[in-house]
């Protein structure tokens, strides 16, 4: 029996190598070499450090660091040869160090473990998902309050129940988003900060004997501090899940107008003219403009919501420290990753690109009795009358406006003196949309005066 065929990795133990389908189940190099980069950050971190610390010597610590930056190179031109034997990123990486360096490169696994170097790893890949998510939604935010400054006075319907409710401001329902997305904004932000501690120096799962210094290896790779307890470095993967806890209700707020754009660009509503960059025709109906994009977001946003359940399930239960279930931590973060920028973009680029249509929004805005609510409110005001009872001759009106197959403007003051008697030509003031809307000054309110203070705070805000 040989040693050949056992891994030189961690072979020594072993006399032979593995079956061909513990290889393929083991490997994951399919996927992690997308933390090559990562990887190779790390690695450099770490034998500057051994170098400093005096665990290497420098012109084995200058002999690597040349080396890695060799294989970076190696990786980033596709030259690179990946080798499912040597399972993952992180044997792939060494092991051709040590084709290129010789000696050198098998002292670079001092004081560290695959098991602080995945998490390592990891950790730096999700923070500049992070990073681009929030780019990502800040553009979005500016594509909406761009749309709310055009038209912040514009009425349109709101909607409970997707029933007419009452008249709102274009730049009102605008701004709504602005908020959703800007808090989805501090959700990564907040994330960014607890995770940002690093597993580097953890080892396997106990720390180390040699003398390392965690702090330095921490600078470097822009983390705030070492992770405290090795035990924790090594066996938590929650940066993960809370990047994809965020993740997944940014994604609902992308499906939520997703959906609004769909229903707004249909020929029924026209609220919306979406532009033809981000339309898709029909191959077989030519009148046809096909809201493609914003279909395709509210569906890829179900991937995301599987994505975190997933990476629940795969850490749900597991003893500390690590266990190989751990390796199937990264797949579906990065398939969310991907396609939580994809939508964001796509996103962006709609809103960016989309008109309202001004008066679609308008004609739309005074139908379904949308201004009742005005109307009893000032029978409130106007003749001292509760609430309650205001509610009930309302819709005594609102049932004779149906009747006659009229809005409740058009409805004639003998109308309105049929259901109450008091009523004066007055009530006609607040029945329009426009008054309807400039009323609602309160705080948050859809007056074009309250939007646009709400705009002004945000372009501060974003600078
Ligand atoms: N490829 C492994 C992963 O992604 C690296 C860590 C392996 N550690 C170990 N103890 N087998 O989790």
């Amino acid at each position: 029996m040989t040693k050949d065929t056992s891994n030189q990795m961690w072979g020594g133990r072993f006399a032979a190598g593995p079956d061909a389908i513990m290889e393929a189940i083991n490997a994951s190099i399919g996927f992690d070499q997308r933390m090559a980069a990562q990887d190779i950050a790390g690695s450099r971190a770490h034998a500057a450090m051994l170098a400093k610390t005096g665990i290497l010597t420098d012109t084995d610590a200058e002999a690597i660091r040349e080396g890695l930056l060799t294989v970076l190179s190696e990786i980033e031109s596709g030259t690179f040869e990946f080798s499912t034997a040597l399972e993952d990123i992180h044997m792939n990486v060494e092991a051709r160090l040590k084709d290129l360096i010789g000696e050198p490169a098998g002292r670079l696994h001092t004081g560290r473990s695959r098991n602080d170097q995945v998490a390592t790893d990891f950790k730096l890949w999700v923070r500049d998902q992070i990073d681009a998510a929030i780019s990502g939604i800040e553009a979005l935010i500016r594509a909406f309050v761009a749309q709310a400054e055009v038209g912040a006075d514009w009425v349109m319907p709101g909607f409970t129940h997707l029933q007419t409710a009452q008249p709102v401001t274009w730049g009102h329902h605008m701004m709504a988003y602005v908020e959703m997305f800007g808090r989805d904004l501090s959700r990564f932000k907040d994330a960014r900060v607890r995770m940002n501690e690093s597993p580097l120096g953890a080892a396997a799962l106990a720390g180390t004997s040699f003398p390392i210094d965690r702090a330095m290896t921490a600078e470097a790779l822009g983390f705030d501090r070492p992770a405290a307890n090795s035990l924790d470095a090594v066996a938590d993967r929650d940066f993960a899940l809370e990047f994809l806890s965020a993740a997944s209700i940014c994604a609902m707020h992308l499906s939520r107008f997703a959906e609004e754009l769909v229903i707004w660009s249909s020929a029924q509503f026209r609220f919306v003219t979406l532009s033809d960059r981000f339309s898709t025709g029909s191959s077989i109906m030519p009148q046809k403009k096909n809201p493609d994009a914003a279909e395709l977001i509210r569906a890829k946003i179900g991937r995301i919501f599987g994505a975190n359940t997933a990476l629940l399930m795969v850490m749900k239960g597991l003893p500390l420290t690590y266990s190989k279930d751990m390796q199937e931590d990264k797949e579906q973060v990065f398939d969310a990753a991907d396609n939580l920028m994809l939508a964001l973009a796509a996103m962006e680029g709609m809103v960016k690109d989309m008109t309202a249509n001004r008066d679609s929004l308008e004609a739309a805005a005074g139908s379904g009795f949308s201004t009742a609510t005005d109307l009893a409110d000032w029978l409130v005001r106007a003749l001292n009358m509760p609430f309650r009872d205001a509610h009930h001759v309302t819709g005594s009106l609102v049932a004779l406006a149906e009747s006659k197959g009229c809005d409740l403007p058009d409805l004639t003051l003998e109308d309105m003196h049929s259901v109450h008697a008091a009523i004066t030509e007055d009530v006609f003031g607040v029945l329009g949309v426009h008054n309807s809307v400039s009323s609602r000054m309160s705080y948050g309110g859809t007056a074009p005066t309250r939007v646009r203070e709400q705009i002004a705070a945000w372009q501060a805000k974003l600078g």
